[in-house]
């Protein structure tokens, strides 16, 4: 090896280093942003926690524990179903006779799995590096980002010395992912969540790719029957009439429930995308029986989810059920899975002053926002029927809807705007005059008909 060929190696080795060092520099430049940016720091653990529903949450537990002994407030561990914690950390008014306001979150997220085809995995918080960054995580819209937005921006106001009229209350579910059973609904009968005197709530909301937050003002409600058609069993060669046998009879049932399925598509087809209040959806998503090919079986049973138009009256609408199901023929049970009483709407005009706090939150940061009722359910609608006005919301504006999905994503950018809009949204409902809030629930009104 000759001079010039030692040379050359050092010099590409030297360029080699170079480049790396570039490399690894640029990194560590770009990371630099957003990893010294506490507020992305948090999000990023938060999701490095994996909460999927039923894991044990002891992490959660401390993560919330640490960051309330950071802020100097009071959390509080509420457990009514065993491994099922709901947390509950306490910024106070100045007149804590008021009532409060309470900003809920759920830290159970839906299962996730590299396997499933994730760029990242799931439950790293890894961060993109180009110009628009986003952070890939389950939890980062469905909805730990909106737990973090909460706190940073009351760390925010506590940091700035503005002090809050009414006691703000953020509370955090266990299970909300599967019906809150263990979360919400044991916790609005306790005795702790009357203690707290709450006057208006905050739930999730959904991202959506336009430039506009949505405001949920009402869930729709859950029903899900069973129907089990009872006929006559028999050898496989046996030929009974149609009308006798089981599977006849739950033909007869799914003739009905999908005229009536029929029906309501078109009530679906041509409403706003914002509104799904005036239609039921109907869906048989379980068909069930049969011992073997070659015997007749004597019950097969179907499970419908309907979610009720909100404007039907639930008097009727278990009459027109049960009359779609028995005239179907003799012999056939309805069993209730579920089924929700309707929940009110929440207003969304100059009326409700915590209407007014947020939309002026809006105006200042100018951000459209725009009311809606989803097609589907968040806790907030155990929380309206409770008595307590609430509105979902998450500031996840131009972004596409991937709450359950997978490559569940944020943009840092909005992520980071989201605090700067709830510190406005809860600076402005804890400033809520006396005067001006009499009577909360007055803000709920009924929406069935008949
Ligand atoms: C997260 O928790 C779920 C449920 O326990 C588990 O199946 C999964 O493997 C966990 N994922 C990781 C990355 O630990
Ligand atoms: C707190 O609010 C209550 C209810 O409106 C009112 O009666 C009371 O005077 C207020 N207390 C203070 C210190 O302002
Ligand atoms: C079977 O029962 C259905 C529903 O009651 C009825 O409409 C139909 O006429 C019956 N069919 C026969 C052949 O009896
Ligand atoms: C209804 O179904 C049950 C269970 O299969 C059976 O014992 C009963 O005889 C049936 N009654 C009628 C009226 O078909
Ligand atoms: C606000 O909405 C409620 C419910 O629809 C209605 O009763 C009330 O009159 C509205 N108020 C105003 C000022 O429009
Ligand atoms: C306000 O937002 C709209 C789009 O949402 C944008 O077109 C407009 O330029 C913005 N105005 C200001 C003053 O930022
Ligand atoms: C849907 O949005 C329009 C405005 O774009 C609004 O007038 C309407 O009230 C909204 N519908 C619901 C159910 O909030
Ligand atoms: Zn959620």
């Amino acid at each position: 090896m000759d001079i010039s060929t030692i040379m050359f190696y050092v010099k590409m080795w030297a360029i080699g280093i170079l480049f790396y060092l570039n490399a690894v520099l640029c990194n560590t430049v770009n990371n630099f942003v957003y990893d010294s940016n506490p507020s992305v720091a948090l999000l990023q653990k938060y999701i490095q926690i994996n909460t999927t529903t039923y894991n044990n949450l002891d992490k959660a537990v401390t993560f919330w524990t640490n960051l309330a002994a950071a802020q100097g407030v009071e959390i509080k561990k509420y457990v009514y179903k065993p491994n099922m914690p709901v947390l509950v950390l306490k910024w106070p008014g100045t007149n804590q006779s008021l009532p409060g306001i309470m900003l809920n979150s759920h830290m159970d997220v839906v299962p996730a799995s590299e396997q499933d085809g994730w760029l990242y995995p799931p439950f790293a918080g890894h961060i993109t590096q180009e110009q628009d960054r986003k952070i890939y995580g389950r939890g980062t819209q469905d909805m730990k980002s909106v737990s973090i937005q909460y706190y940073e921006a009351l760390k925010r106001l506590k940091e700035k010395k503005i002090s809050l009229l009414r006691t703000v209350y953020m509370t955090l579910m266990p299970d909300e992912e599967v019906g809150a059973e263990a979360g919400m609904l044991s916790f609005l009968p306790s005795q702790e969540f009357k203690a707290m005197n709450v006057g208006f709530e905050l739930d999730e909301g959904g991202a959506l790719n336009v430039p506009m937050i949505p405001v949920f003002v009402q869930d729709k409600v859950v029903w899900q029957i069973q129907v089990d058609c009872h006929g006559v069993a028999g050898h496989g060669s046996s030929f009974q009439p149609t009308n006798a046998t089981a599977t006849g009879k739950c033909h007869n049932v799914v003739t009905n429930m999908f005229a009536f399925r029929d029906e309501q598509y078109p009530l679906f087809a041509s409403a706003p995308s914002n509104d799904s209040s005036g239609y039921t959806s109907v869906n048989l998503n379980r068909v069930s029986g049969g011992t073997a090919n070659n015997v007749v079986p004597n019950v097969v049973s179907l499970t419908f989810d309907i979610r009720p138009s909100t404007k039907l009256n639930e008097d009727k609408l278990q009459q027109m059920l049960e009359e779609m199901v028995y005239s179907a023929g003799d012999n056939i049970t309805i069993t209730y899975i579920s089924k929700n009483p309707q929940s009110p709407a929440t207003m969304a005009n100059s009326t409700n002053p915590f209407w007014n706090a947020i939309q002026s939150a809006a105006t200042d940061l100018n951000i459209t926002l725009v009311t809606a009722v989803p097609p589907g359910s968040t806790d907030a609608r155990h929380v309206r029927l409770a008595g307590v006005p609430a509105f979902g919301m998450a500031p996840q504006r131009n972004t596409p809807t991937l709450l359950h999905a997978v490559n569940e994503y944020l943009g840092v950018n909005t992520f980071l705007s989201g605090i700067d809009f709830y510190e406005k949204v809860i600076k402005n409902m804890a400033s809520v005059p006396a005067n001006l809030a009499r009577n909360p629930s007055s803000y709920l009104y009924n929406t069935t008909i008949g």
